[in-house]
């Protein structure tokens, strides 16, 4: 990029991940290093991601960050950590020498990021958002390292968001970080039957957010020390080779096994953490009774720090089980845009399922079901119409 120019702008996308072995609880808390092992699926773009446009010119005056249209503190301690980390990486790539071709990193910046997803559905919206900061950094400068580490600064599990399928986050050993990274344990292409189903069941914001919520984790659960010094580490080992494998059954029962423990910790935490809510725990229930008429883990569910599910299934799952859900948790209005995302087939249950799966409706409670699958990592947006920012450096009009 040469200096003379301008405006120089770099445009990513980066995914969502949700996480098989969770993340809750950080060494260090400015670092952001936790106390263990992490494990996750991303999520598909094509249903939900963040698109970030970062740009520098010598004729801006301050940094400036808008966040779905609307202007946001540039000055957040997580955004001005990978600010500076990425500049860090730059100069050092610079060798100190001030490459006449290089974009000056004296430049201020102005960053714009959006959604193709609403944030208040309660869906991880920082993990994709700071992975996708990074990248489009990291593109704007030139940096061609791997920079999970970088991402982490923003959100711990935004380093799990730099690659695609499934991605192991190793907690690290040395203080300063410097091995706490994200690393890939299999591509999006390793397991094509696997299905994902987020059930959104409440646009409301999380009671304690997840940041606040593992710090009291940390001072107050036995439970939580004892899950990231004994079980974490076994668990990942064999969630590594369940997915090797593309083994359903051990997958889906260790992913379960891992979310309730983590709601376990939050319930073992004091004051007590209740991210879980009625319509999670039927989901729940729905989903053990679904596998026990089965015989056998068809769908396993797995909850972040607030009450939505997400279903894993493998692909002859799909149909039956999004009736299912219909069935249980009847649409209150939007009856034709109940399911989203990747099209799914239609099922007929048959009458023994119905009487051993299904008990009282409760409508309403399930807002849409999105349909989607593992994906790939963060994307460069080739084409300058999808820059977010115009030629003048800010936002473009949204339509
Ligand atoms: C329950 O990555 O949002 O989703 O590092 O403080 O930004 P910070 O926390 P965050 O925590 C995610 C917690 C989780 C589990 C997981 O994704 O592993």
């Amino acid at each position: 990029m040469a200096a003379e120019r301008a405006l120089a702008m770099a445009t990513c996308t980066a995914p969502v991940n949700i996480a098989v072995i969770k993340y809750w609880g950080k060494r260090d808390t400015d670092l952001i290093l936790p106390i263990n092992s992490s494990l996750s699926v991303t999520l598909h773009q094509d249903q939900l991601k963040t698109t970030t446009t970062a740009a520098a010119s010598r004729d801006f005056t301050e940094d400036r960050l808008w966040l779905n249209g609307k202007e946001a503190d540039v000055g957040h301690p997580r955004v001005q950590a990978c600010l500076r980390e990425v500049r860090r990486l730059a100069r050092k790539r610079r060798g100190g020498g001030e490459d006449a071709a290089a974009l000056s990193l004296s430049y201020k910046i102005h960053i714009a990021s959006e959604n193709n997803f609403p944030t208040a559905a309660g869906l991880a919206s920082s993990a994709a958002g700071y992975a996708c900061l990074v990248s489009a950094l990291a593109r704007l400068y030139g940096l061609e390292e791997e920079l999970s580490e970088v991402a982490r600064r923003g959100s711990g599990s935004a380093c799990r968001s730099m690659f695609g399928g499934f991605v192991q986050w190793q907690r690290g050993e040395r203080p300063d970080g410097t091995d706490s990274l994200a690393l890939q344990v299999a591509p999006e292409t390793h397991w094509p039957e696997l299905r994902v189903l987020v059930l959104v069941v409440s646009g409301e914001k999380k009671p304690v957010g997840s940041t606040a919520g593992m710090q009291t984790s940390v001072e107050t659960s036995p439970l939580l020390k004892h899950r990231a010094e004994v079980v974490v580490p076994e668990r990942l080992a064999q969630m590594m080779q369940h997915i090797r494998d593309r083994d359903f059954e051990g997958f889906g029962q260790l992913a379960m096994r891992d979310s309730n423990q983590f709601h376990a910790t939050c319930l073992d935490t004091f004051p007590p953490i209740f991210y879980l809510t009625d319509v999670s725990r039927h989901i729940i229930a729905l989903a053990h009774r679904y596998n026990a008429h089965h015989g056998h883990t068809k769908v396993a569910y797995s909850f972040d720090a607030g009450p939505n599910a997400v279903i894993f299934a493998l692909t002859d799952t799909v149909a039956e089980f999004v009736e299912v859900v219909r069935r249980s948790f009847p649409p209150a209005t939007n009856g034709d845009q109940f399911v989203r995302g990747m099209p799914v087939g239609s099922a007929v249950l048959p009458p023994e399922l119905v009487a051993a799966v299904l008990t009282e409706p409760v409508p309403g409670a399930v807002q849409y079901i999105l349909h989607t699958k593992p994906g790939p990592g963060p994307q460069l947006v080739d084409d300058p119409s999808q820059h977010l920012l115009g030629p003048d450096g800010l936002p473009r009009s949204r339509a």
